[in-house]
């Protein structure tokens, strides 16, 4: 996404605890729509329920209007099938299939800040290859994630995630990087998820940013349609994506958008 500031904020703890908030909520969030991706529903039910939800717990949907290069963004979260990248509209006319695959990508606004994270959901009984493809995304999120700690850098984690992208036969999106995130929805740093490990920007204490790897069965090039948003991948090959929003901490890090139950055990 596009920068919008060179500078990276580095939050104060009361900042951090609002981000725990917003963080937080976005994961209670995700739990509650997981249940309403089976067949038959529609991406739209799954976008109107997000916002009666987000609306009943006094928050904002970001991407609701969020500035794009042809057209706000025009519903409440982006809704991702199969060969869609990232940035899926929602939309009465698409109906889940059992095989597909459907990334939810939700962002509330609590207070201010931004707590932004996705999932990958299977609907029914997707190919031994779609279901691959979902868990080694995954994975190249969480590789992703321990790559960080004060002093290490930028490229650590998409080299983390590459070499295991790769290893299994997939391809790491270009196109769309990680990025800052707290009062703005997307801020400085960028976070690519390839690259050579050692290089970039350090780490450093109070950083707070989104690892959001895009993986691909195909070619990791995309193609956006004429509507600004929608990004396909090239070869309408499959694409899978997992996003969490973390903050360094004194010696690691800190997964912000952590579901409640992950965070109880
Ligand atoms: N949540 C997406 C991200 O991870 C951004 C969506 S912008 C929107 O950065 F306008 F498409 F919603
Ligand atoms: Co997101
Ligand atoms: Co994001």
């Amino acid at each position: 996404m596009v920068e919008q500031q060179e500078v990276i904020t580095l939050l104060s703890r009361r900042e951090l605890d609002k981000m725990r908030q917003a963080g937080s909520l976005a994961a209670r969030l995700l739990d509650y729509l997981e249940p309403l991706v089976k067949p038959g529903v529609s991406t739209l039910e799954i976008n109107d329920a997000a916002e009666a939800w987000t609306q009943n717990h006094d928050a904002k949907s970001a991407p609701l209007g969020y500035p794009g290069a042809v057209d706000p963004f025009p519903k409440s979260l982006c809704t991702s099938v199969n060969e869609v990248v990232c940035h899926g509209i929602p939309s009465a006319d698409q109906i889940l299939r059992d095989g597909d695959i459907i990334n939810v990508d939700v962002t509330p606004i609590v207070d201010g800040y931004h707590g932004d994270t996705s999932r990958t959901f299977l609907v029914g009984t997707p190919s031994p290859l779609a279901k691959k493809l979902v868990e080694v995304t995954e994975e190249c999120m969480w590789r992703g994630i321990q790559a960080v700690k004060p002093g290490a850098r930028v490229g650590d984690i998409g080299a983390a995630i590459q070499a295991y992208a790769e290893a299994e036969g997939f391809s790491v999106v270009r196109d769309f990087v990680g990025h800052g995130v707290h009062r703005i929805f997307h801020t400085a740093p960028q976070i690519p998820h390839y690259g050579v490990a050692g290089k970039g920007k350090k780490f450093r204490k109070g950083m707070v940013f989104t690892i959001e790897p895009m993986i691909n069965v195909g070619t990791y090039e995309v193609e956006v349609l004429a509507d600004g948003w929608t990004a396909l991948t090239a070869d309408r090959k499959l694409s899978a994506q997992f996003e969490h929003t973390i903050a360094v901490t004194e010696d690691g890090v800190e997964v912000l958008t952590l579901a409640p139950s992950k965070v109880a055990a």
